[in-house]
């Protein structure tokens, strides 16, 4: 028979919310699952939904209930409900907290648990649909994210911090996106058609690129012909200087995101 795992989560936010959802979808009979009270409503419906979830009366008394617990309040209060917490050394922490590397974590907490891990979840996690990168890739905490959509390890807090900083591409995605419907929109197409033939488009083409694991450069020849509509859009681009500011865009992210990790310092 599976083992049961019981899971706690201090916040019970957005990230929280698609944490759960996921692993009920895939896998309800390996879980228990214990949340804070706030935020109260998510808590309830959570917990009405799924009989493995419970409300727990406070923060500590999740900590209290579960071998794995996921940290996940916003960074601007994270020291203050970190302060409150109590782990023994068999527990996990899972830090899903912006800007707090390991050490911090570890000085935050008013005692620390054995192991601790940062893990970067995407709201997709709810569907499955999405990778999550953990660092370290401990056994038992990449079990439960390769369940909700698979888990990916990197080898240091430096290169997970590169990845938070790549995550950041959510809302450029969609902001690229509205700004090419909305041309096609000006041109008289209807922006719903326009939307939806660029979203399938861009589902066909993450799908193609997962299917194997050709460079992203190469895919990008193999995809414009030569003197095409594609090759003049990437070449004009270049010269307009989008990939350098990709570049620097980065760059800033990752530098703002490596200064505040270490203990007292602020995102
Ligand atoms: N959303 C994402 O896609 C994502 C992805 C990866 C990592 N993260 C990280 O995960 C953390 C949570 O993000 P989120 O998007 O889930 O934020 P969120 O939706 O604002 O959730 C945070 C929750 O914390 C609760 N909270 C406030 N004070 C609390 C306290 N003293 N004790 C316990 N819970 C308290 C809030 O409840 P109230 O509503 O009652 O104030 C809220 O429900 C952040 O650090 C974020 O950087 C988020």
């Amino acid at each position: 028979m599976t083992e049961t795992v019981t899971l706690g989560f201090v916040g019970s936010g957005d990230i929280t919310h698609a944490i759960v959802t996921g692993i009920f979808a895939q896998a309800r009979e390996r879980y228990e699952v214990w949340l804070s009270p706030r935020n109260a409503h998510i808590s309830k419906e959570l917990a009405d939904r799924y009989p493995g979830v419970h409300v727990a009366r406070d923060n500590q008394h999740v900590v209290d209930q579960a071998e794995i617990v996921f940290l996940a309040v916003r960074p601007q209060i994270a020291s203050e409900v970190l302060g409150t917490l109590s782990f023994n050394p068999d527990q996990y922490a899972v830090s899903l907290i912006a800007g707090y590397g390991t050490e911090k974590v570890r000085d935050s907490l008013r005692k620390a648990p054995g192991r601790i891990v940062r893990a970067l979840p995407l709201p997709m996690v709810a569907q499955a649909a999405s990778q999550t990168v953990l660092y370290p890739k401990e056994a038992r905490v990449r079990d439960i994210f390769d369940s909700i959509g698979g888990s990916l390890g990197v080898a240091s807090e430096d290169q997970f911090d590169t990845m938070l900083a790549l995550s950041a591409s959510m809302g450029l995605f969609f902001a690229t996106a509205h700004a090419q419907s909305s041309w096609a929109c000006r041109r008289g197409v209807d922006y719903e058609v326009a939307r939806s033939y660029l979203m399938s488009l861009c589902k066909g083409l993450a799908s193609a690129a997962l299917l194997g694991d050709i460079p992203l450069d190469a895919l990008s020849q193999q995809y414009s012909t030569g003197g095409g509509i594609n090759e003049q859009v990437v070449s004009l681009m270049t010269h307009a200087g989008l990939f350098e500011n990709i570049d620097a865009a980065y760059d800033s992210i990752e530098q703002r995101l490596v200064a505040t990790r270490e203990p007292n310092r602020r995102l």
